[in-house]
């Protein structure tokens, strides 16, 4: 895959798990280029049709929310809300904890914890972690707009209802998500339907049509073994970075 969009290897240490932001213990980091790759292709689609944004961001699956927060503090322009949603409440505490450090007051009080941290062990790991976080801070300042609306909720991303009263009063505009593969993250239900023989996959994406707009772009990173296609959903593109695969959809009519 040709990166169209993130077309410059950067240094994205400042976003490195456990910098900053919090890590979620099992959860591997998202890799930084490819998500803001992908944000950029979504809204890409969006400004053709002169929808300029701040779009609202959603992630169903969020876990820890570190995808989220790295998009935001890197496009912190272009995103009016960043919400997210996961099966497990236990995740929830560090997906908070996150999304607070997209306000300034929330990244000063972060720079305090790892300053802290560095006067109490001395450790150059910490240093760095302070100089990092006084980065993101500059960041966050030479954006100051509005603030960045944040929402954590629990909800079984395959259970429509769930999705519905958790995003009431919010019009999503581009739904990112890594879905569960592999060894460290595995789907979940809240209640197990016995009666579907779909793949969660595709129970998620019928429940997604709950709360998805004709204009939303929906795109799942995940196993590149993963079958993405759903009748009600049209496929804008599709591609593959070692072991992921990124699909573009789109609900044009529900
Ligand atoms: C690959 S991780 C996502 C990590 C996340 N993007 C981050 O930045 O921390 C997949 C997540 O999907 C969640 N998950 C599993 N089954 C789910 C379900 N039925 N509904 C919603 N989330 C689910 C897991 O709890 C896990 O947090």
């Amino acid at each position: 895959m040709a990166y169209r969009h993130a077309t410059e290897r950067q240094d994205y240490s400042d976003y490195a798990r456990g910098r900053v932001l919090y890590g979620q213990h099992g959860h591997p980091a998202y890799p930084v280029r490819l998500a803001s790759e992908i944000w950029q292709r979504c809204t890409a689609v969006l400004r053709e049709e002169e929808r300029p944004g701040p779009y609202v961001l959603y992630d169903p699956c969020c876990g820890g929310a570190y995808l989220l927060t790295t998009l935001c503090l890197l496009h912190r322009p272009e995103i009016a809300a960043a919400i997210g949603s996961d099966v497990d409440a236990g995740v929830l505490d560090t997906a908070r904890r996150n999304l607070a450090l997209l306000s300034v007051e929330g990244m000063e009080r972060r720079i305090g914890e790892v300053r802290a941290l560095h006067q109490a062990y001395g450790k150059r790991s910490h240093a760095a972690s302070v100089e990092s976080a006084q980065r993101l801070r500059e960041r966050l300042l030479d954006a100051r707009g509005a603030e960045i609306e944040t929402r954590a909720f629990v909800a079984d991303a395959t259970d429509p209802c769930a999705l519905k009263e958790g995003l009431t009063g919010l019009q999503i505009d581009v739904l990112i998500a890594d879905l569960p593969y592999g060894r460290d993250s595995q789907w979940k239900r809240l209640q197990e339907d016995g009666s579907s023989s779909c793949s969660p996959q595709i129970q998620m994406l019928d429940a997604l049509l709950a709360v998805v707009s004709p204009h939303t772009v929906v795109a799942l990173s995940a196993d590149k073994a993963a079958r993405l296609a759903h009748p009600a959903y049209r496929r804008l593109e599709r591609f593959r970075l070692g072991k992921r695969q990124v699909t573009l959809l789109r609900s044009p009519a529900h």
